[in-house]
């Protein structure tokens, strides 16, 4: 007899899903499905609306990463308007992104994570959360959290709101820098640097050889990410590269033909559709973005601390890793290239011109904006009428991307913890440490709104659950 295991809700991780795993009659793993449960359809109801009311509509799909949306649809419209942006505006936009990096990696590593590090995997629950790690490990936790706040009061300074900044527009920016702001900013970037230079090696000396580096899955796969001309990491614009398990480059497309190479599948038990690499077909087009597939896409960095991190991380992967867990090593790095290149932006005096916006009508009839999202490669695609009026919309947001690896990711780790039926808490929350490395937005994924928690569940060969474990 088959019986199913269902995990509802997964705690820790932005948004709402529910996991099942299959087992067969010996009540080992056959499968596994990551569902994402909820639907609202941006895609259908921004048709009709215009082009200009897009980036501030685009940010209601998500209260996590509102800024991710607001800039790639910033960059849709600004293809739209067929203008090449002021270099200030340009400057800003990678200012802002970088800020948001820095927010969601920190609220990513420190809040959801680290409790698992630092408290253990089989230690109560209850307490392994940000309130237990600020009792476990107050300093850390206090780094951690002003780390995220300075992330956030960037934003906040660059766009005049936290929460969905109505800022990035088509054509640039509507609000220039302060000289009051970037100093803020530039003063406040040598503690963020030791912070996360700190905890980088924690990280190395702490929590790298744990048995759960392995455990969490390990496998082979494509990487995407947008990489500089020369093949530096990049975050906001360049080409789209894939490289393949060993870091070979297999493809370097222009991002606005993306569909050339990426197509979605359907599954009939989630909502959350699966991109893979058209080439190589479905499944096997498996790919994974974000802070490990940006990291094994690009050949390098162009920022001497995040460098000497990515030749050790490669040192020690023997090139370019597949495990799981290395997201969270790769996120730690890239909190570290973000805030090296946010100096750079700060220190260079372009950056508070007022020139940011530049004025024009709709010369497009279609227009993508792609850059790299925390969570990975963000799309919006807009079809207009000759008055801006959107007639049609693709999104494809960075959770997507990973749905098939992180099936594959809860499967793997499946495997090895549930044999002949035996399921324990601690094993649960190994399921879930594997959804957590990718840092998935459920929000964004399925374009809603708000915020539910997310179950698993165990059903039989007859289609039966025989058990339903959730923690709230
Ligand atoms: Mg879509
Ligand atoms: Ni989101």
């Amino acid at each position: 007899m088959e019986r199913q295991i269902h995990i509802e809700p997964v705690t820790r991780i932005e948004g709402h899903g529910k996991i099942t795993v299959f087992l067969d009659s010996a009540g080992d793993v056959r499968d596994a499905q990551f569902h994402v449960t909820e639907l609202r359809g941006f895609e259908q109801f921004c048709v009709g609306r215009t082009m200009w009311e897009m980036p501030g509509l685009t940010a209601r799909i998500c209260g996590i990463c509102p800024v991710s949306h607001i800039l790639a649809s910033a960059k849709a419209c600004d293809a739209i308007l067929a203008v090449r942006i002021p270099e200030t505006a340009q400057l800003l936009r990678r200012l802002m992104n970088l800020a948001q990096l820095v927010q969601s990696h920190a609220l990513s590593f420190f809040y959801l994570s680290a409790p698992d590090f630092l408290l253990g995997w089989d230690c109560d629950p209850a307490t392994r959360n940000v309130v237990g790690l600020i009792a476990a490990r107050p300093d850390l936790a206090r780094k951690g959290i002003r780390l995220r706040a300075f992330g956030q009061e960037a934003i906040d300074r660059l766009g005049g709101k936290r929460i969905h900044p109505a800022w990035a527009v088509p054509g640039g920016v509507n609000q220039a820098l302060s000289q009051e702001d970037r100093a803020w900013m530039t003063e406040r970037l040598p503690e963020a640097r030791t912070t996360i230079q700190e905890t980088l090696a924690l990280f190395k000396s702490a929590f790298g050889d744990t048995k759960e580096r392995d455990v969490l899955g390990d496998y082979p796969s494509l990487y995407m990410g947008l990489v500089r001309q020369d093949g530096a990491w990049e975050h906001y614009e360049g080409v789209l590269r894939i490289v393949d398990a060993k870091g070979r480059v297999v493809r370097e497309h222009n991002p606005a033909q993306y569909a050339e190479i990426i197509q979605e599948a359907s599954e009939p038990w989630t909502y959350l559709k699966f991109p893979y690499y058209q080439p190589m077909g479905y499944p096997e087009g498996m790919y994974r973005v974000g802070p490990l597939g940006r990291i094994n896409a690009c050949d390098r960095f162009d920022t001497p601390l995040a460098q000497a991190e990515l030749e050790e991380f490669r040192a020690q992967s023997g090139g370019r890793s597949g495990r799981v867990f290395d997201y969270h090593y790769a996120r730690l790095i890239e909190i570290l290239a973000a805030i090296e290149e946010m100096a750079e932006l700060l220190a260079d005096d372009r950056i508070t011109s007022p020139a940011i916006r530049a004025e024009a009508g709709v010369n497009a009839r279609e227009g993508v904006g792609v850059h790299e999202a925390p969570r990975g490669t963000l799309i919006h695609h807009y079809w207009v009428d000759q008055n801006g009026i959107i007639e049609k919309l693709n999104l494809i947001v960075s959770t997507g991307h990973n749905n098939l690896a992180m099936n594959r990711a809860i499967r793997e780790i499946a495997k090895i913890y549930i044999k002949k039926g035996k399921v324990s808490e601690g094993i649960l929350n190994r399921i879930e440490g594997g959804i957590r490395a990718y840092d998935p937005c459920l929000s964004c994924s399925v374009h809603a709104v708000g915020r539910m928690p997310l179950r698993v569940e165990i059903v039989n060969a007859q289609g039966e659950v025989e058990a339903t474990l959730s923690r709230d």
